[in-house]
């Protein structure tokens, strides 16, 4: 443990290097999955006017009303809280669809994004002001087909990570903002007269947001809604027909689902599909990822009328599944070979076996420092090396090298120009990490022109 008074903010992880070997396999089956699909990537800044977030995410939901990182500068024309940080990437990928015109592409846009994200809340278990998240965005059309296959692609990325059967697939329809009105009137309604018996945070979001009241966790608040009427009866036809199609198609693919009444997500962008990844055993709290359909959030950011649906999986929610389900992904940072010198002449061969070494795909360390070769190759051992080189002045003198099988602990010396050959036998060819640039470049011609 340092010494230092420093430590890394409330609510932020640093990521260490054995957790990028979890963070690199969970991004791998992402862009894996993602190109399968058809889906491009897309980077969002880490920030946005904040109003991007209020009009999109909903200025009474926790996300806008409470969490929002400010960014900005004091004392200019925009101010200190003209942007906020991103707590979540859907409402900034369609703000950037708006932007370069994509409604001219071939319809459905399929977007992803891979990064962090800022929400100022209570730091606890799975909740984090600073996480990571990968997102999905289909844009343009709306089928039940299409959340369908979104779903499809989520659901085989978590069995990629190997934590599918750790998780349910919670869905609800939540049907059109006209179904959602007259529901919101009549739990309003239906309330009159109980307000006094409803926690105080539940009685705000009565006025401000009722849908919220439905997925409270105020055991008071759950009592009452057992009474209440419930939103599948205000669904018109059309999307109670969306829905069952949805599930039928989800059948048709083999996807496990729990239908969920109850289910309607904090943000209200929200119409028809809803759906969440709940782990088995902690239910609501921590869910894994979750998404549905938003057909008129692109209108509300000011663009023209274009249907969309999409996902996003917590990434360190991931990681922690995949440790509890002992899902260990392979260690690349393996050293192959750790090579030790001594005297001037040594460390100038070294140089350049540690270079060829490398360029052939050995996973390299070269001890280069001034130590003797008793503690370089300790050294050797605190890497966990598997094979060690040493030259010393005198297999210098010689044209010699000596090769030592790390966890054997047996050595042999052999002619300086055999190394090479020999290493390539004992850790096979198909096993060095070599990097090529296998794709054709194509010929770079202006846009402009
Ligand atoms: P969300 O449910 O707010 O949805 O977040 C998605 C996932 O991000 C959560 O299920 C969780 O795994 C992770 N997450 C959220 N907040 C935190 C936190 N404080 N700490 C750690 N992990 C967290 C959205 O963000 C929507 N944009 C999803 C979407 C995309 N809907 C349509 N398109």
């Amino acid at each position: 443990m340092s010494q230092s008074e420093f430590r890394s903010p409330k609510g932020t992880h640093d990521k260490l290097p054995q957790d990028h070997q979890y963070m690199t396999y969970i991004k791998k089956a992402v862009r894996h999955r993602a190109r399968q699909a058809g889906f491009k990537r897309i980077d969002p800044p880490m920030f946005e006017e904040r109003a991007v977030f209020e009009r999109g995410i909903g200025n009474h939901t926790d996300i806008v009303e409470k969490e929002l990182f400010s960014v900005g500068r004091k004392g200019t024309e925009e101010g200190s809280d003209a942007y906020a940080l991103r707590p979540e990437f859907t409402a900034g990928i369609c703000r950037a669809f708006i932007q370069h015109g994509m409604q001219e592409l071939p319809q459905p846009v399929e977007l992803y994004a891979i990064g962090s994200c800022f929400r100022y809340d209570r730091p606890q278990k799975g909740r984090y002001r600073e996480f990571n998240q990968f997102d999905f965005e289909v844009i343009g059309l709306s089928d039940p087909s299409l959340d369908a296959q979104l779903i499809n692609v989520t659901y085989q990325i978590l069995k990629d990570l190997q934590i599918i059967d750790r998780l349910t697939l919670q869905i609800n329809n939540i049907g059109t903002a006209e179904n959602r009105k007259e529901y919101v009137q009549a739990l309003k309604d239906y309330f009159i007269g109980k307000e006094r018996n409803l926690p105080e945070l539940d009685r705000a979001r009565l006025q401000t947001n009722p849908l919220r009241l439905l997925d409270s966790k105020e055991e008071d608040t759950q009592i009452l809604l057992k009474r209440a009427p419930t939103l599948d009866q205000f669904l018109s036809d059309e999307s109670k027909k969306y829905h069952a199609t949805l599930l039928e198609y989800l059948e048709a693919l083999g996807i496990a689902y729990i239908e969920n009444p109850l289910l309607v997500r904090g943000l209200d962008y929200y119409n028809q599909t809803v759906f969440e990844y709940w782990d088995q055993s902690t239910g609501a709290q921590n869910a894994v990822g979750g998404g549905g359909r938003y057909d008129s959030l692109i209108e509300l950011l000011g663009g023209k009328p274009t249907p969309g649906v999409g996902f996003a999986g917590g990434i360190e929610r991931i990681m922690w599944h995949m440790k509890e389900a002992g899902v260990a992904p392979p260690d690349k940072d393996q050293v192959d070979v750790f090579v030790a010198q001594l005297g001037p002449e040594a460390k100038k061969k070294c140089l350049v076996l540690v270079n060829e070494l490398r360029n052939l795909g050995f996973h390299t360390v070269g001890a280069l420092g001034e130590a003797s070769l008793k503690s370089q190759m300790r050294l050797a051992d605190r890497f966990q090396a598997r094979y060690a080189l040493l030259l010393g002045q005198m297999e210098v003198k010689e044209g010699t090298i000596i090769l030592k099988d790390m966890a054997a602990g047996k050595q042999k010396s052999m002619k300086f120009e055999k190394a090479l050959p020999e290493l390539i036998k004992l850790i096979g060819e198909e096993n060095l990490d070599t990097y090529a640039i296998r794709d054709h470049l194509g010929e770079f011609s202006d846009p402009g022109e």
